[in-house]
């Protein structure tokens, strides 16, 4: 594998879709071959099975089947985008991973261990190589998420429903797991995008050796 694949982790509303685009285009500024895509989505498989998870009349949804669903949606995209394009040499750079699944999931009561073995299969075991997790208190995220819809005259969706208890168990999983793990950089999601933008690109430049 040649390329280089970078994840963009955190709670809702952490600001994660706005530096993924700033990145890209600054790669693209700078000549790189990037791609960008995002999960649940990506593919056009991808992208149906995103509409029946993040639909809120689906209560009835078991936390196993969310999770095969979300696993399935990201075997797509690792297997019809994410794979070909790193062996073609680019900078992938995708809007969540199997690290959501670890923490949403997960915060559901399921099995960690059983859902990395799910997502290994899932992926054939492809892991980023760098991922920045951009961090902020639940309750500020879901703020900004609920303001960003209502602007859209738009709903919130199944997950993002959930309460500030669960939001919050999914941010200190990604704390938890930033602290243990070298291949994520924490950064603090309360400031500016610009200065969030520049953390990020100092330390691209690094890891792509630019
Ligand atoms: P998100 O990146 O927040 O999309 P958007 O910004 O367009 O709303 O992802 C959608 C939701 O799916 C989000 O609440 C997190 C959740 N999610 C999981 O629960 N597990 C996963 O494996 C992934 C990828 C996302």
């Amino acid at each position: 594998m040649t390329g280089i694949f970078i994840t963009f982790e955190g709670p809702d509303g952490a600001g994660k879709s706005t530096q993924v685009a700033r990145l890209s285009e600054r790669l693209r500024g700078v000549g790189i071959r990037c791609i960008t895509t995002r999960e649940p989505g990506g593919t056009a498989i991808s992208d149906r099975i995103r509409s029946i998870l993040l639909d809120p009349s689906h209560r009835e949804m078991a936390p196993r089947t969310e999770a095969l669903l979300y696993a399935a949606s990201r075997a797509q995209l690792v297997s019809q985008l994410i794979r070909p394009s790193l062996e073609g040499g680019a900078v992938v750079i995708c809007d969540r991973y199997v690290d959501a699944s670890l923490a949403y999931q997960g915060a559901l009561g399921l099995d960690r261990e059983a859902l990395r073995a799910l997502n290994r299969w899932a992926t054939g075991g492809l892991t980023p190589d760098r991922t920045y997790l951009l961090d902020v208190p639940a309750a500020l995220g879901l703020n900004r998420v609920k303001a960003a819809r209502r602007a859209a005259f738009g709903g919130v969706d199944r997950i993002e429903e959930r309460d500030v208890g669960y939001h919050e168990a999914v941010r200190r999983w990604f704390l938890d797991q930033a602290r243990r793990s070298r291949r994520y950089l924490l950064i603090d999601g309360t400031r500016s995008v610009d200065e969030v933008a520049e953390e990020i690109w100092q330390d691209v430049r690094v890891v792509l050796n630019l």
